[in-house]
């Protein structure tokens, strides 16, 4: 694996692979006998917004021995239009990797293509991998091997984490139903091409009912800002709550990627009742993103 810029583009034993490493770089934490990123130095390069992201590969390159480097795309000549592969060429001369967060999934594509360097994708509008390779090893944690599971999206069904569950769900062979407005529906082509038992409908009872893990992300992306209202108005029925929970298993998980909105996607009251559940989540993106960085480097963390 060179780089790591989909779920798309990850076969299930790699998927697999990357949660076992991700519990020996958790329970090693600390104690590392290897330090595979020594003597490297690696870029973030954001375009958007991040808090745990940004922390979790600066906390986690400098773990594994390496220096990062936070670069904001506005403050460098990306933001005042050098070209993604200018830029790659000149980065891919003096760093050893970089990390990603941008709006254009070719941008990602472009920049490990041009700079030759391990490159990963920290969000695009497109996937959200790192992400979803945290959220299956905390459902490993909680519940155990991915078979059977039933995993009910509830929200934008055509936004970037959605669109990583699905490719996680078709890798991986487990169950994944969306519910989503008619017009926040991931499109028929893109079911069509990751296959899988994916189902999609308007009704957030119907992808709840039996699940495992009820998942949530924002309303409105980062980008999408100026849809806010319209959104907020469409969402109206897609919220994660008590009564929604009645639908699912009687030990279901509730999840979400963080931010979270309260009062819109979920409620105060089953945020907070899942809170150790949704902060796991986030402190397991630390963890996954080393299993990641040590296997872009040709050194997947041993038991
Ligand atoms: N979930 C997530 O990626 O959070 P940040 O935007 O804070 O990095
Ligand atoms: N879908 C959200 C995820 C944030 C981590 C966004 O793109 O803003």
């Amino acid at each position: 694996m060179k780089n790591l810029l989909s779920i798309e583009s990850l076969s299930a034993t790699e998927i697999l692979g990357l949660i076992g490493e991700s519990a020996v770089m958790k329970s090693t934490r600390g104690r590392h006998a290897a330090h595979p990123l020594r003597h490297q130095c690696w870029a973030l390069v954001f375009s958007k917004s991040s808090t745990r992201t940004r922390v979790s590969f600066e906390v986690g390159i400098r773990e594994l021995g390496g220096d990062p480097i936070f670069l904001a795309a506005a403050d460098i000549q990306l933001g005042r239009g050098e070209p993604i592969k200018d830029t790659a060429r000149v980065m891919g001369r003096m760093l050893h990797g970089a990390v990603i967060r941008t709006f254009d999934q070719q941008d990602v594509e472009d920049f490990a293509a041009f700079s030759g360097i391990p490159t990963i994708n920290a969000l695009t509008d497109a996937e959200h991998p790192c992400q979803i390779i945290a959220d299956l090893f905390t459902i490993t944690e909680l519940r155990g091997p991915l078979d059977g599971l039933r995993v009910a999206f509830i929200g934008d069904g055509d936004c970037n984490v959605a669109r990583s569950w699905i490719w996680a769900a078709a890798r991986c062979g487990f169950e994944l139903a969306i519910a989503s407005p008619e017009k926040f529906q991931p499109p028929q082509c893109l079911l069509d091409a990751a296959g899988g038992k994916v189902s999609v409908s308007k009704d957030a009872a119907e992808a709840a009912a039996g699940a495992h893990v009820l998942y949530t992300d924002v309303w409105v992306s980062m980008g999408k800002e100026d849809e806010a209202a319209y959104r907020a108005a469409q969402f109206q029925g897609y919220q994660i709550n008590a009564r929604l929970l009645a639908e699912a298993e009687p030990s279901a998980l509730v999840m979400h990627c963080l931010p979270a909105y309260r009062g819109k996607e979920i409620d105060e009251a089953t945020f907070e009742a899942h809170a150790e559940t949704i902060f796991r989540q986030a402190e397991n993106r630390l963890h996954a993103q080393k299993a990641i960085l040590a296997r872009l480097v040709g050194q997947p963390a041993r038991a």
